[in-house]
C-alpha cells in the first residue's frame, strides 16, 4: 500500500515537474474541451446582454470577485429585467407597426425564448404575476469543467486584475459561450511563469505559485 502511494507520488512529481520545469513536455490530454459550446436550453446571448446592453459581467457572475466560483445567475436575476422586457425591441417595434397599420390595439408580444424563462419561474403573462412559485430554475449545461482534483479560485485572479477575457475570450461577442482556453495544466503554469518573470507589465509586483499543493488537493 505504502509502496503504491510512493510510486504514484513519484509519477505525479515527474509528470508535474516536467510540465513546470521542462519547456517541451506537452501533456495535452486528448479530452481537452477547447471550443466546446453546448446548445443551452434557452438561447441566452452574451452578445446581446454584455455587448449591446453592456451589462457588467459581475452583475450576473458576482461570485467571481469574492469566491472560487463565478456562479451562474438564478432565473430570478433575469426577472429583474424580464418582468418588463417580454421580447426584443425589434419584435416589439414590429407589433407596434402592425397594430397601427391594422388599426387595432397593441397585443402583448412574448418571445418564445423569454416564455421559457417565465415557465421556469412560474410567471404568468395573463395575470402578470407569479402563478406558481415551485422554485424551478433553468437547467444550464456546464461549458467549463476542470477535473475534481484541481482547485481553481476565481477571486484570486479577479482581485489580481486578470480580465475575464484573458481566460474566457471575448464572451461579449458570443451568441453561445464557447470554451476559449484548453484549461490544461500547461496553460495555468505558462501564465503563472509569465506572472513571476516580471516581464509582463500586466502582472507587475504579483506572484503566482507553481507549487503542486496550491492547485491540487
Ligand atoms: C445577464 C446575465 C449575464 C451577464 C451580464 C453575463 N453572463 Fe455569463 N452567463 C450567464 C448565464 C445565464 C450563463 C449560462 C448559460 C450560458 O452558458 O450561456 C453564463 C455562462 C457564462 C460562462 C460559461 C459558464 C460555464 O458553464 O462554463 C462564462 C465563461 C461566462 N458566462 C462569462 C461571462 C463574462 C466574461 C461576462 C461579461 C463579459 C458575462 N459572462 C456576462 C449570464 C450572464
Ligand atoms: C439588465 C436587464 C436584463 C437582464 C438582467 C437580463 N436581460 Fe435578457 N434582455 C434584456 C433586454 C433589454 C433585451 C432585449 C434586447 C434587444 O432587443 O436588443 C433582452 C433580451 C433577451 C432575450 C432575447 C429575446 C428574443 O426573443 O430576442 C433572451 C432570451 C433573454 N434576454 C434572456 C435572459 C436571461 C435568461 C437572463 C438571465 C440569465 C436575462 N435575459 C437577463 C435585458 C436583460
Ligand atoms: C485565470 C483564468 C480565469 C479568469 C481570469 C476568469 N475565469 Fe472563469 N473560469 C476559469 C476556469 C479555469 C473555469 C473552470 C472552473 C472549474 O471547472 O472548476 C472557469 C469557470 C467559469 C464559469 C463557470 C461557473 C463556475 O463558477 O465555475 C463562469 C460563469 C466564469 N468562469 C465566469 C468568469 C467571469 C465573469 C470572469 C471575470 C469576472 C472570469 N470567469 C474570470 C478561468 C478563469
Ligand atoms: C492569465 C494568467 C493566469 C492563468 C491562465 C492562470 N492563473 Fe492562476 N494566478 C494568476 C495570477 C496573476 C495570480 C495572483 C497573483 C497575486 O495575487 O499576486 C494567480 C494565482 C493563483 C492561485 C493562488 C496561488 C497563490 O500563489 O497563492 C491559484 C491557486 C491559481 N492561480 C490557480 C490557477 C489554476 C488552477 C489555473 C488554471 C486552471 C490558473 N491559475 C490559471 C494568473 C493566472
Ligand atoms: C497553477 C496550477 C497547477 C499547478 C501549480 C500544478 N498543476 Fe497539475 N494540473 C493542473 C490542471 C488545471 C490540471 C488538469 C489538466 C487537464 O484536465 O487537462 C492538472 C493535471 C495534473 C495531472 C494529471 C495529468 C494531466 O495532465 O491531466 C497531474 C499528474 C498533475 N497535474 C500533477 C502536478 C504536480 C506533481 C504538480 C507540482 C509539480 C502540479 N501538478 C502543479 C494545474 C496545476
Amino acid at each position: 500500500m505504502i509502496r503504491w502511494n510512493v510510486s504514484i507520488l513519484i509519477c505525479l512529481t515527474l509528470i508535474g515537474g516536467g510540465l513546470i520545469y521542462g519547456r517541451n513536455v506537452n501533456l495535452n490530454v486528448p479530452g481537452s474541451n477547447q471550443g466546446f459550446a453546448p446548445q443551452q436550453p434557452l438561447a441566452f446571448s452574451h452578445r446581446v446582454h454584455s455587448g449591446d446592453l453592456a451589462i457588467d459581467c459581475l452583475y450576473c457572475h458576482f461570485g467571481a470577485e469574492k469566491s472560487p466560483r463565478a456562479g451562474i445567475p438564478a432565473a430570478n436575476t433575469c426577472m429583474n429585467c424580464h418582468k418588463f422586457v417580454m421580447a426584443s425591441w425589434e419584435q416589439t417595434k414590429i407589433e407596434e407597426l402592425n397594430a397601427a397599420e391594422e388599426k387595432r390595439d397593441l397585443q402583448l408580444v412574448v418571445s418564445p425564448e423569454i416564455k421559457k424563462l417565465y415557465d421556469a419561474v412560474g410567471y404568468s403573462t395573463e395575470s402578470l404575476a407569479y402563478a406558481d412559485t415551485t422554485g424551478n430554475n433553468l437547467e444550464w449545461l456546464r461549458v467549463h469543467d476542470l477535473p475534481d482534483f484541481v482547485f481553481f479560485d476565481h477571486s484570486r485572479h479577479v482581485i489580481a486584475d486578470v480580465a475575464c477575457q484573458t481566460c474566457h475570450g471575448a464572451v461579449e461577442t458570443m451568441e453561445t459561450v464557447s470554451q476559449e482556453s484548453d484549461l490544461s495544466m500547461g496553460w495555468c503554469i505558462e501564465c503563472h511563469r509569465d506572472v513571476n518573470s516580471g516581464d509582463n507589465p500586466d502582472f507587475q509586483g504579483k506572484y503566482a505559485s507553481l507549487s503542486c499543493a496550491v492547485c491540487h488537493y
